[in-house]
């Protein structure tokens, strides 16, 4: 399920030219795999069933607005593939259990479990690449130094958001936890999915040479971010949700219209962290929105 198709006929132009662009380097990464097999179609189903690609597109824009002309394709790539295996495990028979994946056959059931949790181990260890790939990028801007220094700061900020301190501890707690409170969902949604938001942030600001001092804000920013998107797709999975008995729901502990509410001051505070950051442009302007629309 999830939030509402992200590309309708009324997004903004440079949505479309940006989900564009990372559809297009995606493919040019599958084509880079030269093994053909089914692992490399696995992984290829995976990354081209309809994403809505919000992660990379953050990184992208971040970058983009910091204006010093960088290319932080690579860095938003590895933010998908992380977001990517992380979803081919979240449907495997032992978790979710899901036969759809945006409306297509998860992939475990179209290419078997095994190729499954290969593609999602084989998107972890290319989404590291994606750093070293960029790192090069950036060396034909900034000394290797410097580009060594954003490579270490990107890679210990992934492994740390990423694993047992981050996404995969959320994952297990939205599992097998069974404090419902709303303090233990709040932190299950900091870890499960802000994680990944924070990573998408601070790579696009890394890559495009934000200030370092300034790393905080822009985490705050994605923290803020990533709870209004985790209140909204609770919401709209609210119905569902309940006939699962799904207690893990944000909007299920609180109720609609409180909800509704928390999920307003995670915008504002969001709005708040991005004018601070200098980023507060129409084209976040335009995602606040989709988070506020029903
Ligand atoms: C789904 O994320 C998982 C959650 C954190 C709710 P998205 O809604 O961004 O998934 P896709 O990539 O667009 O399908
Ligand atoms: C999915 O979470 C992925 C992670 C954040 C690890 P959910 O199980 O809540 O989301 P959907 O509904 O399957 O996309
Ligand atoms: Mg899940
Ligand atoms: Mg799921």
């Amino acid at each position: 399920m999830g939030i509402s198709k992200f590309i309708t006929p009324k997004t903004p132009l440079i949505f479309k030219e940006l989900k564009f662009k990372i559809e297009k380097a995606i493919k040019n990464e599958i084509l880079e795999m030269n093994a053909e097999n089914a692992l490399k179609d696995a992984i290829e189903y995976s990354l081209l069933n309809g994403g809505k690609r919000y992660r990379p597109i953050f990184v992208l824009l971040i970058s983009q607005i910091l204006n010093k002309n960088l290319d932080s394709m690579y860095a938003g790539l590895c933010v998908e593939f992380l977001h990517t295996a992380s979803l081919i495990a979240d449907d495997l028979p032992s978790m979710d259990n899901e036969l759809l994946r945006r409306d297509k056959k998860s992939l475990h059931l179209k290419f078997n479990e095994a190729n499954a949790i290969l593609a999602s181990y084989s998107l972890i260890s290319l989404a590291y690449e994606m750093i070293i790939k960029n790192k090069k990028v950036l060396e034909k801007t900034v000394s290797k130094e410097k580009a060594n220094e954003i490579c270490v700061i990107a890679i210990e900020m992934i492994s740390k958001y990423a694993g047992v301190n981050g996404a995969t501890l959320g994952q297990h707690l939205d599992l097998f936890s069974s404090d419902f409170s709303i303090d233990n969902i709040n932190r299950i949604i900091k870890l499960k999915t802000i994680s990944l938001f924070e990573i998408s942030f601070v790579l696009g600001w890394l890559f495009g040479l934000g200030d370092l001092d300034k790393l905080d804000i822009v985490k705050n920013a994605a923290y803020n971010f990533g709870m209004a998107f985790q209140i909204k797709d609770d919401l709209d999975d609210f119905e569902e949700d309940l006939k699962k008995e799904k207690k893990i729901n944000i909007a299920i502990a609180l109720g609609k219209e409180k909800a509704q509410m928390s999920l307003d001051e995670s915008v504002l505070n969001f709005e708040k962290a991005l004018k601070e950051l200098n980023l507060y442009t129409e084209s976040f302007k335009y995602l606040i929105k989709k988070l506020q629309i029903f």
